[in-house]
């Protein structure tokens, strides 16, 4: 089943085509972040206009890459939630009129769950049911896949996501947005014992989180420096930085793993890609003797072809819309899918 996937989440606009939900025929990305940079973040109305300009032009290159008319197309799958609005608002009614114009089924796909499908690319062996640590720009969870379509939230950040302030601390250090990718590069030379940064404690549910205190923390530290004259160790502090993230999320997915008895973690979202988390991910599940699965790079951020692998599966639960289809800013993981 060719499955064309649509993604207008955020800021990149992405056409994939993916046959059966897990062989990526093409995958074609328009990113704007050097126009939102300059900006220091996203700017909404700037997104949802980009998404307009591109998703035309993404959608007959993804054809024309793969050498399929549109007749070849089975299916039309598409982020539906969360998102920024109008966005996700472009790419919804791009795929809408798709759908009605090739007379064929429209999937929504939650985003959440298409970036732990990115994992079925990158792994063809990979079923439900695993664990999924997911580590994005808006989303830090601990979820527990039972199934393609069914999964269940074992803990989550009570404020801000991990990729919020790995974005936060980046631009505060003058790094271009988004934060993540350099503060890592950064950190890769630097001495994570050199500053104390704080590590949330256990609340009343363990798996809980929370990363406010650390951005807060990392955020004082910087200005004081900069306040009484004593120059930052900018890559110690990056170092520090994603060595008390990567405390703040280890320990709860070790926990989680011997709670559910899982032999299986995957990781999932843009954060997945920063190397300390990789690191001290695959060395703390060996010691459980679990199977780690670790996206490439290129399938940690927003891509379509994770919304095509989700959405054959979601197809395959009868997950399909009509076209009172509505697109949603926020939306959980878990029940109905519209
Ligand atoms: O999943 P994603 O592409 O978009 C959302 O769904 O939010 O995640 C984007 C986030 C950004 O916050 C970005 O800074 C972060 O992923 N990120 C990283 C790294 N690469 C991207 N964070 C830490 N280390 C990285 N190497
Ligand atoms: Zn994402």
């Amino acid at each position: 089943m060719n499955i064309l996937a649509v993604e207008s989440s955020c800021d990149e606009t992405a056409v994939a085509i993916v046959q059966d939900g897990r062989k990526v025929l093409t995958d074609c990305i328009a990113s704007q972040v050097d126009l939102h940079r300059i900006y220091g973040g996203v700017v909404p109305e700037i997104a949802s206009r980009m998404h307009i300009e591109a998703i035309y032009g993404l959608a007959d290159q993804a054809l024309a890459k793969t050498g399929l008319s549109r007749q070849d197309i089975d299916a039309i799958a598409v982020t539906y939630a969360p998102g920024l609005i109008g966005a996700v608002l472009v790419g919804v009614n791009f795929a809408k009129a798709a759908a009605m114009a090739l007379n064929k089924p429209l999937i929504p796909v939650h985003h959440i769950r298409g970036h732990i499908a990115a994992n079925y690319i990158a792994y063809p062996e990979l079923k439900p049911p695993f664990l999924c640590l997911v580590v994005s720009g808006g989303h830090t969870m601990i979820v527990d896949v039972q199934d393609y379509t069914k999964m269940e939230i074992l803990g989550t950040t009570l404020d801000d996501a991990a990729g919020e302030c790995f974005d936060k601390v980046g631009r505060v250090l003058g790094m271009p947005y988004p934060g993540g990718a350099a503060l890592d590069k950064a950190a890769s030379t630097g001495d994570d014992t050199k500053y104390t940064l704080p590590r949330s404690k256990p609340g009343v549910n363990p798996y809980d989180m929370s990363f406010s205190g650390l951005k807060t923390a990392a955020l004082n530290l910087i200005h004081h420096n900069e306040q009484v004259g004593e120059e930052l160790d900018i890559n110690s502090l990056c170092a520090s930085f994603c060595s008390a993230v990567s405390d703040t999320l280890v320990p709860r997915v070790v926990m989680a793993l011997e709670q559910t008895g899982y032999k299986k973690l995957a990781v999932a979202g843009g954060v997945a890609a920063n190397s300390r988390i990789r690191r001290d991910i695959l060395y703390a599940a060996e010691k459980l003797g679990a199977e780690v699965y670790l996206p490439p790079l290129s399938l940690c951020g927003d891509n379509a072809a994770m919304i095509g692998a989700q959405g054959y599966y979601e197809y395959l639960a009868g997950n399909v819309a009509d076209m009172s289809l509505n697109a949603f800013a926020t939306k959980s993981i878990i029940g109905e899918t519209i």
